[in-house]
């Protein structure tokens, strides 16, 4: 009998995978916590959460219960002119969590269409007030997606190059790296002043894909301040910081001045499940509804709402908020800050940054590229050695479940340490 693997490579296409020079993946046949199992036995330490998405451990106990118990009772259902109590009472809990303005919930099925539906929303809402507000402005080197609008709002970069022609125009302000913030500040002023900007969009606090690099709550305010000042509309996207990866539940928790639409996936279900969450406030709602049925949103997803993801969301949510976690996010916030200073200084670290339960080290390597030989050479040593890691580019970061042990932190951050010696030895 072939093994998972041998059958992969005859029929599968693997994302974000150089399929040519990339042909093996390795076959997981279970989750245990921390750990993808795979078909030779070997225990794989997942140190990215699987793509950001996992909270609390692999095939969790409880989720798994409650999706079960679910998919008994409605396994999903047609979500426009019907509802029903999962959908209704995952919007009630997690309305009560974001930030106070939000008032409304839509359901779609991953980040990527939970920014398409936030820039949907966002440019409609200006024309069905009458007004030509049609400008969209981001960060450069964002990520928010591979859909069509989400590239666009996107840095351009390798991820959009062949799509370039094809998507709409974006203005992009400059990182605000330490020491630029004013700069960075200055432009999105200038765009704004023009009067057209319909909506700014942005990652609060860490742009992950970029390579977790991190900017203050401070500046994150002061964008906020200046789009309210100039009336744009504010779109947090949400999709990797939320859910208490930067300390508090949400990135926009560390400022008081609120955005008007957030933006979720990843880690909603506890990474069970896919599901994407636009929130909104009552005032983008209300420019929705109106007796022109020309004013309605017209969007909509098969799955919109399917009880089954809720009931996994739902299930993640009460893990999420017992004091439990949150001391777990804690401890992993102390044992990162401690590891951050230990490797600080090292002359192969160009950089070391933190922000709740993300560490990032950038290396001194030459090329900060996505598929450079430092970067293949990097994930293979993890690979080898039993953890799972993507770097980005010459950036490793580690962004765990929050069920990780403090042993289980030690022994990747010894084998980071493993990798720092070795580049040292060879001179990087
Ligand atoms: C900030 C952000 N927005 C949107 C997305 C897209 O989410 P998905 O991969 O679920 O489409 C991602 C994915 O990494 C992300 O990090």
């Amino acid at each position: 009998m072939a093994t998972i693997k041998e059958r992969d490579s005859k029929v599968i296409w693997h994302p974000y995978t150089p399929m040519k020079a990339w042909p093996e993946a390795i076959a997981i046949v279970k989750g245990e916590g921390l750990y993808l199992i795979d078909e030779d036995g070997d225990r794989y330490m997942d140190a990215i959460s699987s793509w950001w998405v996992n909270l609390h451990g692999h095939s969790h106990p409880y989720i798994a219960q409650k999706v079960h118990d679910q998919m008994m009772e409605l396994e999903h259902c047609i979500f426009a002119g019907f509802t029903h109590e999962p959908a209704v009472r995952l919007a009630e809990r997690l309305l009560e969590i974001l930030p106070a303005n939000m008032k409304k919930i839509f359901y779609s099925d991953n980040g990527s269409t939970a920014v398409e539906v936030a820039i949907k929303m966002a440019l409609q809402y200006w024309n069905n007030k009458g007004f030509k507000k049609k400008k969209l402005v981001a960060l450069q080197n964002a990520y928010h997606g591979d859909t069509f609008g989400a590239m666009a709002v996107s840095g351009r970069s390798i991820f959009t190059e062949a799509f370039t022609e094809f998507l709409f125009d974006v203005e992009f302000v400059p990182f605000p790296a330490k020491g630029k913030e004013g700069e960075s500040i200055a432009t999105l002023k200038e765009i704004l002043q023009k009067g057209d900007v319909a909506a700014f969009i942005i990652e609060p606090l860490v742009q992950g894909s970029a390579g977790m690099y991190m900017y203050t709550p401070d500046v994150l305010d002061q964008y906020f301040r200046l789009c309210r000042k100039f009336d744009a509309l504010i779109i947090a996207d949400e999709v990797m910081t939320g859910f208490g990866r930067t300390g508090p539940l949400f990135a926009c928790d560390q400022i008081d001045t609120m955005p008007d639409m957030v933006c979720l996936s990843k880690g909603l279900t506890g990474g069970a499940i896919p599901m994407g969450i636009t929130a909104c406030s009552q005032a983008i709602y209300d420019a929705f509804y109106d007796d022109d049925r020309m004013k309605m949103l017209y969007h909509g997803h098969s799955f919109t709402a399917n009880p089954t993801t809720c009931a996994a969301a739902l299930a993640s949510l009460d893990l999420l908020l017992t004091p439990e976690c949150e001391h777990s996010r804690k401890r992993i916030e102390t044992a990162h800050a401690a590891f951050a200073q230990s490797i600080t200084g090292n002359p192969v670290i160009k950089d070391v940054r933190q922000m709740g339960t993300i560490i990032a080290i950038e290396l001194n390597t030459g090329s900060t590229a996505y598929h450079s030989n430092i970067r293949d050479m990097m994930y293979l040593f993890f690979r080898e050695r039993k953890i799972v890691m993507r770097p980005l580019g010459s950036i490793i970061y580690i962004l765990p479940p929050y069920c990780i042990t403090n042993d289980e932190l030690q022994h990747i951050y010894d084998t980071i340490k493993e990798l720092i010696s070795r580049l040292m030895a060879h001179g990087n």
